[in-house]
């Protein structure tokens, strides 16, 4: 029932008719009008009609309630990106460049001793630009260990900042920014609703060069910084454009020294933000479409531009990760899983992740005692790749049925040959690949349970994965419906308990 092609050129009313034709038979999904089933099956011409009338009636006349519209744009924002081999010791230089006079310098008390953070520090010193060390970011920052950090940065007001490290620097050095522009801002004003108030970041903040020192978040191109809310649970974050770094410096020779453990917990998150991303909705089938653009999310869902980078990603990541784990000399492969990191970064960035990280939240904010060997930290920690990584065989099992084609080219870029295997085993074929992958890239907790979870802990995780709306809005398949939500992710966790 496809409205026939128009070949001549057609009269301004042939145009609507034929504009409404197409929305109504070819789109159905997409009309908001079609949500009630009566408007769909008409067999007369009688009825066509009045269902023309009353699509010209909704559609010019009567303004739809927004709050059900479909997104119908997307927008892409990331941070100037330079890659380089020894391109941290510019640094200094892009400070002066920029104007700078006073930079709080932010990392972690293992980096402060690597040479990413004496190259940084001897470039300004070179260009004579002042500046103060902040040293002690918490390796997985919880709320306490970022009001501290803000608490540093606010009496020394710097005109900008620079970050050497891991995610939990550079998602720390983003909120110590965030809240020396807003210093009366309450804490949870800009928080992720609904454990925040998720309001929108309304000026400008303060340059930042993000330095990254692992193979992993993609922080330095993305608006997001992520936390650990003690008294909820969870983690949950900021997510804003505005927090986005002014510039990268992604220098290979900083993640030489990453052991082994780091290696493959931050690649594992560059594999599931490269995985949830290409499978994320649609961006054209999220609900509600702002009224604003500012209100549009950075996390918009699948779309032409992201998908580019994260298909990539992924490619990179299934052929490099394992190199860069098992041989600490194998340079071009850590190159290529850095680069990696910022490649899903920004197909993350823009297009979102979903059920993997959702649930990873309260994995690490429900952590019953575990330490992953290799992590020189002294208190438990499920590091955020372990966390993201212990559901994905799960999590594409369950997402595989809203679209099979993209689960499969997922399949293909673990080196599956999908050429004969049916659209309905997208998910399991996936699924497999994924778990063939964790257990060969070796010393993977295999499951909740290798973690210290029990059967009794799921309804918790199920609780504390509700809120993560911003991001469950994005997972496909998973039912609005609460009750039904609540048992889908049940499952999943039930699933995940052993791979
Ligand atoms: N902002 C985002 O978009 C985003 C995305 C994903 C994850 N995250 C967050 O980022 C954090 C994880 O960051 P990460 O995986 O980059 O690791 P990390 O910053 O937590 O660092 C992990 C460990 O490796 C050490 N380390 C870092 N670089 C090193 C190097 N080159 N040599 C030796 N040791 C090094 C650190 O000191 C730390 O002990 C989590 O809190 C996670 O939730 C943020
Ligand atoms: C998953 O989603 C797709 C598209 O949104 C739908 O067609 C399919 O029926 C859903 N499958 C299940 C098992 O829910
Ligand atoms: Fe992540």
């Amino acid at each position: 029932m496809v409205a026939p092609a128009v070949r001549v050129a057609p009269s301004a009313a042939t145009r609507a008719l034929n504009l409404l034709r197409t929305v109504q038979f070819t789109h159905p999904p997409s009309c908001p009008c079609h949500s009630n089933p009566s408007h769909h099956h008409h067999h007369q011409q009688q009825q066509q009609t009045l269902s023309l009338a009353h699509h010209v009636r909704r559609h010019l006349a009567t303004p739809v309630d927004p709050s059900r519209e479909k997104e119908y744009a997307f927008e892409m924002a990331a941070s100037s990106i330079r890659f380089g081999p020894g391109a941290t010791k510019e640094v200094g230089m892009d400070f002066k460049n920029l104007g700078a006079k006073r930079v709080c310098v932010v990392t972690d008390a293992n980096v402060a001793k690597l040479d990413a953070m004496k190259q940084a520090v001897e470039g300004l010193s070179r260009e004579g630009i002042e500046f103060t060390v902040f040293d002690k970011v918490r390796v997985e920052p919880k709320d306490s260990s970022i009001k501290e950090a803000i608490a540093f940065a606010k009496p020394y007001n710097p005109d900008a900042f620079l970050a050497v490290g891991g995610g939990s620097v550079i998602d720390t050095a983003k909120l110590m920014n965030l809240y020396t522009v807003f210093p009366d801002a309450d804490f949870l004003d800009f928080v992720n609703a609904p454990l925040g108030k998720g309001l929108p970041v309304t000026k400008p903040l303060k340059p930042l060069v993000a330095v990254p020192t692992t193979a992993g978040t993609g922080s330095e191109t993305t608006g997001t910084a992520i936390f650990d809310l003690v008294a909820k649970k969870a983690k949950t974050g900021v997510a804003h454009r505005n927090l986005k770094p002014t510039l990268g410096i992604c220098d290979p020779i900083n993640t030489r020294t990453m052991p082994s453990a780091v290696h493959a917990s931050s690649g594992l998150d560059v594999l599931c933000h490269s995985l949830e991303s290409w499978t994320a909705i649609p961006f054209n089938e999220r609900v509600p479409r702002p009224t604003n653009p500012i209100n549009r999310p950075a996390y918009q869902g699948a779309n032409p531009i992201s998908d580019i980078f994260s298909l990539n990603a992924l490619r990179s990541t299934v052929k490099y990760l394992p190199r860069a784990v098992k041989d600490p000399e194998d340079f071009e492969a850590q190159s290529q899983m850095l680069l990696a990191a910022t490649l899903a970064g920004v197909g993350f960035g823009n297009a979102g992740v979903h059920l993997c990280h959702g649930m990873s939240y309260p994995i690490s904010g429900q952590n019953p005692g575990y330490k992953h060997a290799g992590y020189a930290v002294d208190h438990p920690i499920i590091p955020h790749g372990v966390s993201v990584a212990v559901t994905a065989p799960a999590v594409f099992r369950f997402t595989a049925p809203s679209n099979p084609d993209r689960h499969l080219a997922a399949a293909e870029a673990f080196g599956v040959d999908i050429s004969n295997v049916k659209r309905e085993s997208a998910g399991e074929v996936l699924s497999e690949a994924i778990a063939e992958f964790l257990i060969k890239l070796g010393d993977q907790p295999r499951g909740l349970k290798a973690l210290g979870f029990k059967s009794s802990d799921i309804d918790s995780l199920v609780e504390g994965t509700i809120p993560q709306k911003r991001v469950l809005m994005l997972a496909p398949n998973l039912s609005e419906e609460i009750s039904a939500e609540k048992e889908e992710l049940r499952k999943l966790f039930e699933q995940s308990m052993e791979y």
